[in-house]
């Protein structure tokens, strides 16, 4: 296992790059929690979907976007050329479906920060995304859903929990009712367990 670098960056800048491959809320809303701080930036957003919404969001935000194909994140040197040219400390996955290579993470141990929107460890895991993980959570007859914050290793959903928050389920929830509680969860606790993290391991 490696260890944790915890060198302080440049400046006690931490810079973090987000990966989303979707609309992109939360990256909106933990970009907008740390603005004004002049410890956290946010140099760039990478997706692996040219269409997603968080390209918008971003273009709105003054934040670079790329977009890198599946390919090129599985093989992640071109993502690793990137990461380092923006000197990015920490990563955090908000929304973001594929797989983190072994590269990457060895690149950045300890480094890469994931939301899951269910209580690991039941429901994680290859397919569990989306309102897939809605759907299975709600059809196992769970009184409780809520979100996971971990650390990310070479298996999906596996790393270190940082964090969890449960909410209750209702007679009647649905995938949708049960997304909408959770992004809750999301918008209130993902930024600062982010914020959390960074003054844990670096000041
Ligand atoms: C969130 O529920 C997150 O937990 C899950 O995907 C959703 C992304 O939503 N992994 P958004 O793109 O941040 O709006």
């Amino acid at each position: 296992m490696c260890a944790i670098n915890t060198t302080k960056p440049d400046m006690l800048t931490v810079k973090i790059a987000i990966l989303a491959s979707g609309s992109g809320s939360n990256a909106e809303n933990i970009i907008k929690y740390f603005s004004g701080r002049d410890d956290v930036e946010f140099p760039l957003i990478i997706s692996n979907k040219a269409d997603a919404y968080v390209h918008k969001r971003a273009e709105q935000l003054g934040i670079k976007s790329y977009t890198l194909s599946r390919e090129e994140i599985k093989t992640p040197s071109l993502l690793i050329e990137l990461l380092r040219k923006y000197d990015i400390n920490l990563i955090v996955l908000a929304g973001y479906l594929l797989k983190i290579p072994a590269e990457l993470i060895n690149e950045y141990p300890g480094k890469i920060i994931n939301i899951h929107p269910a209580l690991l460890p039941k429901f994680g895991g290859k397919g569990m995304y989306g309102d897939f993980v809605h759907e299975a959570v709600i059809n196992s007859g769970e009184k409780f859903s809520g979100i996971t914050i971990h650390l990310v290793n070479e298996n999906y959903d596996e790393g270190e929990h940082l964090f969890q928050a449960k909410c209750d389920i209702v007679t009647g929830e649905t995938a949708q009712s049960l997304a909408s509680k959770v992004h809750e969860l999301e918008y209130l606790h993902f930024p600062a367990e982010v914020d959390r993290y960074i003054k844990k391991i670096y000041f």
